[in-house]
């Protein structure tokens, strides 16, 4: 196979949603139609069910989860999928976001009952932040809700984005019969949780045939017809341009849990979805087709085994081929290096092995050289453009024994590395800052220090609203808010100048009072590193 069929052949994408909106069961009936695991209940939820944030057992459990299930590659109708998964607890939101710098489309799924939430909307977001290209599934058209234009009407509103139906659904609750696909102009009819093979789909390839109302009877068959005749009004037709470019959405109906939809979803997105593209690197775009190889990390895991601390870094291959014990150039340290067992992975299994393309997501064992967003080249100096630090929303001042200060120093690094959380120090008295997006990261964060660095520690709560990067223009103006705010002056990981305002009330008071100092709230304006 050529290498830009290689390249073609391959579709690398995550399934995002708010938590509980249906993103496992979908994962999983992918699988199952794709003929990568045989049973329902493979995939394992990586969602912490307890609310309860010490459960401990619970957080190892769902480490575990995701380094098994952190790439699933398979292959479906000649291509081959890399579907890259997701934290499902919003605590580990950034773990996604950093997820989706390495794909090159999302699936977005949404609860038909409870619409747009508040994570839906934050993805989306980020998804708009690199215009990644999106198709949006509805999920749980078989419990009673809305009206399926009311649920298109909340998504262009809510997410800012226009959309287009792609597939339509007959009648929905106890009633819902199946969709209706209006891509392919055809209609699958399925009975709920049937085994999926083409045999059992009856095909319907005209609406006006009077076996639709024999096999949804007479109301949904009137319904769906009204309903097609008034999309066709309503909607612009699908762009396949305005879907690459991130402007447009194409939405799917279904129930993932009864199997309605999820074929048609699939067939589609294989055949709409992008193939890998180019990537935006420091000082140029990247083309896939370039034959020198290049990629980044954008996921590092702990090995779960505490007493080898070898870590799996998670590596995105954008350009060239990657091979097997090869030297290729890490750009930050400066140094070659290879790799001997780097693998891959197909449903739960790990393999080792030879090469990878672009679009592959390969696991490389490191013992401490990787961070996230560092970049593998065969000699050029460029870096890979990542998702921003975000402003975290709970701060805590790290305390500790001062008798394991050295481990503690090394795992906070190497944890803040793995971008569990983000690390601070104040300028005054250097105490130690960790801010996360949740609460459950310091659980996380205590609980690994003891058991894999031999450092205890606890944290004392700050009330610290949020941390803004400053930068300025006018060094005399920063020099004063400096002196003035000192308390609340620090520095991140990289030494940026950070200030941790205390509401938002003073803080849009400072931006008013220093119009020379910008206020960023994600560390995107940051210089990349040497
Ligand atoms: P997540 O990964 O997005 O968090 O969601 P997940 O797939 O785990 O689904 C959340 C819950 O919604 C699960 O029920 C799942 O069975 C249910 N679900 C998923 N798809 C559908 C659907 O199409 N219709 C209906 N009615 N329910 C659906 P649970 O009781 O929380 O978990 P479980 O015990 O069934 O695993």
């Amino acid at each position: 196979m050529s290498y830009t069929d290689e390249i073609e052949k391959r579709k690398t994408f995550a399934i995002i949603s708010h938590p509980d909106a249906g993103k496992t069961t979908l994962t999983e009936k992918f699988l199952l139609f794709a003929g990568a695991i045989q049973s329902a209940g493979a995939v394992k939820s990586n969602k912490i069910k307890k609310s309860t944030i010490s459960d401990f057992m619970e957080i190892e459990r769902q480490r575990g989860i995701s380094v098994a299930s952190a790439v699933m590659s398979f292959e479906y109708h000649d291509k081959k999928i890399n579907l890259l998964d997701t934290p499902g607890h919003k605590d580990f939101a950034e773990d996604t976001y950093r997820t989706l710098t390495a794909v090159d489309s999302v699936i977005l799924v949404v609860d038909s009952v409870k619409g747009v939430e508040e994570q839906t909307e934050k993805l989306m977001n980020v998804c708009r932040m690199r215009q990644t290209p999106v198709i949006i599934f509805v999920n749980k058209l078989d419990r009673e809700g809305g009206s399926p234009f009311d649920l298109l009407d909340e998504l262009e509103k809510k997410l800012n984005i226009k959309v287009s139906p792609l597939s339509w659904p007959i009648n929905r609750g106890a009633g819902f019969k199946g969709v209706y696909n209006l891509h392919d102009r055809n209609l699958y009819l399925m009975k709920p949780q049937q085994k999926v093979s083409d045999e059992t789909i009856v095909r319907l390839e005209d609406l006006k045939s009077s076996r639709l109302d024999e096999f949804v009877g007479k109301d949904n068959a009137t319904q769906l017809r009204e309903d097609v005749a008034l999309l066709d009004g309503v909607y612009d037709p699908y762009s396949q341009k305005n879907y690459l470019a991130g402007e447009l959405a194409p939405v799917f109906f279904g129930s993932a849990l009864n199997n309605f939809g999820v074929k048609e979803l699939l067939d589609t997105f294989i055949e709409i979805s992008p193939s890998p593209g180019p990537m935006a690197a420091d000082l140029r775009i990247v083309q896939p087709e370039e034959e020198t190889f290049s990629g980044f990390v954008f996921k590092i895991h702990a090995n779960l085994d505490p007493r080898h601390r070898d870590r799996i870094a998670f590596f995105r291959v954008c350009s060239g081929k990657f091979e097997r014990n090869k030297f290729y150039k890490h750009v930050r340290l400066g140094t070659n290096v290879r790799f001997t067992n780097p693998a891959s992975f197909l449903g739960q299994k790990k393999d080792v092995i030879d090469e990878a393309f672009p679009g592959d997501v390969i696991g490389l064992y490191d013992r401490d050289y990787f961070k996230i967003g560092d970049t593998l080249t065969e000699g050029e100096n460029i870096v890979y453009q990542g998702i921003p630090s975000f402003s975290p929303e709970v701060f805590k001042e790290l305390v500790h024994n001062s008798m394991k200060a050295k481990q503690l120093e090394k795992g906070i690094k190497q944890l803040t590395d793995e971008g569990v959380a983000q690390l601070f120090s104040l300028m005054y008295g250097r105490r130690k800052i960790v801010g996360t997006v949740g609460l459950l990261q310091f659980d996380v964060i205590q609980y690994r220090l003891k058991h894999e660095y031999g450092a205890e520690c606890h944290f004392e709560p700050l009330n610290f609203y949020k941390a803004c990067w400053l930068s300025t223009t006018n060094q005399t103006q920063l020099d004063a808010f400096i002196n003035f705010k000192a308390d609340r002056i620090g520095h991140d990981k990289d030494d940026n100048l950070v200030f941790f305002a205390e509401s938002e009330w003073m803080l849009n008071y400072y931006i008013k009072q220093y119009p020379d100092i910008s206020f960023h709230f994600t560390s995107e304006f940051k210089v990349v590193p040497k």
